[in-house]
């Protein structure tokens, strides 16, 4: 059986409605961050951005979007919405682990909203240097870990804040870290956000 780290994991998934994780629509998260206190604007990647809701909340408001995910579905499916009702995101069947070579320091922010906790938690480290190798300097990272729990399987991987810190210092200064405004209620509780820059 495919394991988290391959794309026919994640189709299975999507192919038999195991797609629990799909919102219909961007994060709860997202939204009330940018309409109350937006990131700078500018080029703005969407890691495991599945059907793209996101990615298309964030062209809307002016971001260049770009999302990526490895699931062939995901990115048909966002780009379908796309066609149906442009935004100007676009989507790239892409591994996020192999950014690197093609995006080095190609944006200005990255929104991260559960791709973090898709990946094998051994790789969270790879993670981390993968997010900052595709940001500018100085470039923002937002994200919305979930879920915020201690022990248990995945996916959803749990994580924890300190571990948040662990991971993501020194590679990124941490300028914001809060509760959401607004959870989806089932994941109420679980999840933390952060607004840091990458330091080098
Ligand atoms: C739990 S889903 C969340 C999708 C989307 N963020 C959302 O909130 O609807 C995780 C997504 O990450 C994608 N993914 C997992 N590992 C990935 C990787 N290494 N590269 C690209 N996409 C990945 C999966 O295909 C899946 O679409």
């Amino acid at each position: 059986m495919a394991t988290v780290s391959h794309p026919a994991f994640w189709e299975d998934l999507y192919q038999r409605g195991g797609d629990g994780w799909e919102l219909g629509g961007p994060a709860p998260a997202l939204v009330d961050f940018v309409e109350t206190g937006p990131p700078p604007r500018g080029r703005v990647a969407v890691p495991g951005c599945g059907r793209g809701h996101d990615a298309r909340y964030l062209a809307r408001r002016g971001y260049g979007a770009v999302g990526f995910d490895f699931a062939d579905d995901a990115v048909r499916a966002a780009r379908a919405l796309e066609a149906q009702d442009p935004t100007g995101a676009s989507f790239e069947r892409r591994d996020i682990f192999t950014l690197g070579g093609d995006y080095a320091n190609a944006f200005d922010g990255v929104w991260e909203y559960t791709c973090f906790c898709a990946i094998d938690p051994a790789r969270r480290a790879e993670y981390v240097r993968a997010i900052a190798s595709i940001l500018k300097p100085g470039g923002w990272l937002l994200a919305c870990f979930y879920p915020i729990r201690r022990g248990g399987g995945g996916p959803p991987f749990p994580i924890s804040r300190s571990e948040i810190r662990r991971h993501f210092a020194p590679r990124f200064r941490f300028e914001r870290a809060f509760p959401p405004i607004r959870s989806v209620p089932r994941r109420s509780g679980q999840e933390w956000m952060v607004l840091t820059r990458k330091t080098y």
